[in-house]
This record gives C-alpha cells, structure tokens and sequence, in this order.
C-alpha cells in the first residue's frame, strides 16, 4: 500500500519536487515535517551513492578505527547485543529501538551528517539483500546469503506482514511478558513479528547474522529499521496497545552509550515517545514524511493485557521434524470444540534452538503431504517460523516457545472432525550445507482466545 501511495505521490509531483507543491497547506506542513527531525527511507529508495549511504560508510570506517576503550567502537557496539539483547520476551522491541536510536546518534557524529537517519531494509518488497551492502564498508564477507538468494514469501511476504499487522495483542505481535524481577534475557515465548519475519531474516543472510554477533553485519541495524517501523505502523496506524505494565514500562537499560561514548539509562516507558520524538519514517507512523497523504489508518483499537483463554487442546507427546520427513501432531479437540469464527493460537512449546541458518519452519494444518515444495498459499498453510539463537545457548537455555495465529487456516480447512493435524515441515535455505536436520517440539497447545478485536 505505501509503496504505490509513493508511487502515485512520485507520479503527481514529479519524485523530489514535493516542496513545490503549491497549496500553502501542504507547503506548510512539509516545512513542519522538515523541522520534525530525520527521515529513516527504505534502502532501495536511495540512489546509488546517496548521502546516506555515504555516512553510513564513513561512520562505520571511524567506528572500526576507534580505539576498542571507546564504547563507540564498531566491535563494542556488536557486543552490547552479545551480552545483553533481550529475546524472546517482550522486551525485545523497546531494547532494540533504543539500542538503535544510540546507534544512529553515534553514526550522526561520527558521519558529520547532522541528519543522518538510519534507512531501513524492506525485506517483505525487496526479498535480497540490497545491492548496495555487497560493497564496501556495507558488505559483510561471512555473509551466507548471496546477492541472488531471495527471502521466503511464506516467512516475509505481504499476507504475512498484514497479518502479524492485524494481531491485537501486543504479547503475541511482540512476544510474551516477564516479570520485573526476571532477568532481561528470561524466555517467554517468540511473539509473531519476533519468531517469523524477524528471525527468518537473520537466518536467511546467515554469517554473523545467524549469531548474537549480528550487529557486526551492517544489514542488521537496517533489519532492525525495518521492525521497528513495524512496531510504528502497528501501534500508530493500526492503533493497537502497547502494554501498560509497569513491570514493561519501568524496565530500565543501562547497557547503551551515547554519541559521546558515555553511559546512558534508558527506560521502555521513554522508549514510547521516541516515533514521535526523534525520528519518524517515510511512509508510516504519526509523522509520515509525504505532507498531506496520511499513512493508512485503521479503526482499531486493542485492549492491552494478558490474553483470555477460553479453552485448551493440549498434545504433549513430543514430536521430530526432519528435512524431507515431516512430523504431524495430531490434537484431539470436543467434537465441534473448534468453531468457525473461533480465534485460535497455536502454541509450540520446547521447540528446539540449535537450528539458526539451516531452516525455517512451515506449519499446515490438516494436510497429510505436505512438503518443502507446498506453497504458502496452499489452503492448509498455517504459518511459518524460524530460529535465531546464539549457539552458545549458556543464557536461554535451548528451548523456545513459538505462538502462531491458525484462526484464518483452520476457518478454510476446519476441524469439525474432532481432531486437528498439525504438520510441520522444515524447510532448507536455499543453497546451504546443511548442519542440522531435525527439530523437536515438546508439546503443542491450541488455545481458543477472546478476540479483542478482529480486522474486518
Ligand atoms: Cu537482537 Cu534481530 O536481534
């Protein structure tokens, strides 16, 4: 939607003469916007040797030539996110919009470029890696991706954005909560934009991508631009709730350091005002760039708060997929126990980690042939998920909780039956060596939710 809104924005004003636009509205609200501070654009907008990618470059160059004593320094900053990036629980979104916020102030300085905003990857249009993070000071060599592997529709895609866009429960849009005594790297369980898209990608581009190094990899503050802008689209044009826990508001960071390399403390509750504060995107959120064409707003609103569950279908016979033989979980569920309408999560529990860039996972319902090769838009396709954990697992355990949503499947394929199958297939990377070819889950949950509130 935003990208023909830009193109027919480029079309009616002639790309980069917005500013000429006559009416004294529109003129006066682009001046406002252009006060409103600096404009984080999609990598693929900017022409080949954009000012931006230009400072990006040369921040990074004076980054690595910083001594490692200064915190600011290319490898310091990587290893913030080896020791303290939270995932897997509700964390996840505010740690890292602030660790990147810090991150684009240090590159501002360091570029010169006083409004230097970081650009953002838009994998779900753009499906590999950007041409221009194959050269340079952008390219990272243990990258495993190539510049002709395209990311999977089925982790990514336009359905799937739309999707995770729609789901009213922050815990499931942005995975699950943990109390305020929990250490900040406690699991939870993956919420959707965290366990599918999220993921996906950084197996996908593999290297150090696929390890809590993955900072080193300039594409990973531009992955991170781009949920980010997620997270801004779902709660400002989408107008979901975020949490209103102070066990999530008054969560405080300490670990970041500022433009100057000094320490900063930073709480989620403030983390809530940067959108609207410090930088804004070009095509969604409260300060969409275009004057006068308002990114796309929806009526709905969301109760934030944990989730009422109506009823359980519980299978807790552990189960292993492996590539090319695909394991089902059968959950028995009351005659007529699934309804049509019903808004159902699927909930896998114990699912095993140590599988970072060899697949992702696709999971269909009712569907006893599924394979690698079944397309996502197959009726009987659920959703898909994948893995990102360091190999190390001393912090997280190996383990991990995914919530998917099956509401729209199980509405195509039903359940009437009685009982629900649930295949799960694994699917390579294109292209890898394959390390690891199984993955076990230890039980899976269907749980039957009120739905706050459903996109029509
Ligand atoms: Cu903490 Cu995508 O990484």
């Amino acid at each position: 939607m935003s990208r023909s809104r830009r193109e027919f924005m480029g079309a009616l004003l002639g790309g980069a003469s917005v500013a000429m636009l006559g009416g004294c509205t529109a003129t006066r609200s682009i001046r406002q916007d252009q006060a409103a501070g600096p404009v984080r654009r999609s990598v693929t907008s900017l022409a080949p040797g954009s000012p931006i990618l230009t400072a990006y470059q040369t921040a990074i160059a004076r980054m690595k030539a910083l001594p490692s004593s200064d915190r600011r320094n290319w490898t310091n900053q990587a290893r913030i996110h080896l020791d303290f990036c939270p995932h897997g629980n509700w964390l996840f979104l505010p740690w890292h919009r602030a660790y990147l916020l810090f991150f684009e102030r240090i590159c501002r300085r360091l570029s010169g470029m006083a409004d230097f905003a970081l650009p953002y990857w838009n994998w779900s249009v753009a499906r590999r890696v950007p041409a221009p993070f194959w050269s340079g000071q952008l390219l990272d060599r243990n990258r495993l991706a190539t510049p002709a592997s395209v990311a999977d529709p089925a982790a990514v895609g336009a359905p799937v954005l739309t999707s995770i866009l729609s789901e009213p429960n922050f815990e499931i849009f942005g995975s699950g909560r943990i109390s305020a005594t929990n250490n900040q790297r406690t699991l939870s369980s993956y919420g959707r934009l965290e366990g599918t898209p999220h993921n996906y990608i950084h197996g996908f581009v593999g290297g150090d991508m696929g390890t809590f190094m993955s900072p080193l990899d300039p594409i990973f503050w531009c992955h991170h631009s781009m949920v980010e802008r997620l997270w801004i689209s779902w709660e400002f044009d989408r107008r979901h709730a975020n949490p209103r826990d102070t066990a999530w508001l008054d969560r405080a960071f300490t670990e970041f350091c500022d433009e100057n390399g000094n320490p900063v403390r930073v709480t989620v509750r403030e983390t809530l005002a940067y959108p609207t504060t410090y930088y804004r995107y070009d095509d969604v959120g409260p300060r969409a760039e275009v004057a006068g064409v308002e990114a796309p707003r929806s009526s709905a609103t969301s109760v934030a708060g944990p989730l009422d569950v109506l009823q359980r279908f519980t299978a807790s016979r552990p189960v292993v997929s492996e590539v090319g033989k695909p394991a089902t979980i059968r959950i028995s569920t009351d005659p007529g126990g699934l309804r049509h309408g019903d808004r159902a999560l699927l909930v896998l529990d114990g699912v095993s980690m140590n599988h970072t860039e060899d697949f992702s996972v696709r999971v269909f319902l009712n569907h006893p042939y599924a394979t690698a090769d079944t397309s996502p838009e197959d009726p009987h396709f659920a959703e898909a998920f994948a893995f990102f954990h360091h190999e190390d697992a001393q912090h997280h355990g190996n383990r991990g909780t995914f919530v998917l949503d099956i509401s729209d499947a199980l509405n195509r394929v039903g359940a009437a039956s009685g009982t629900l199958d649930v295949l799960v297939v694994l699917v390579p990377y294109a292209g890898r060596q394959l390390k690891t070819r199984t993955l076990a889950i230890s039980a899976a949950e269907v749980r039957v939710v009120k739905d706050a509130v459903r996109q029509p």
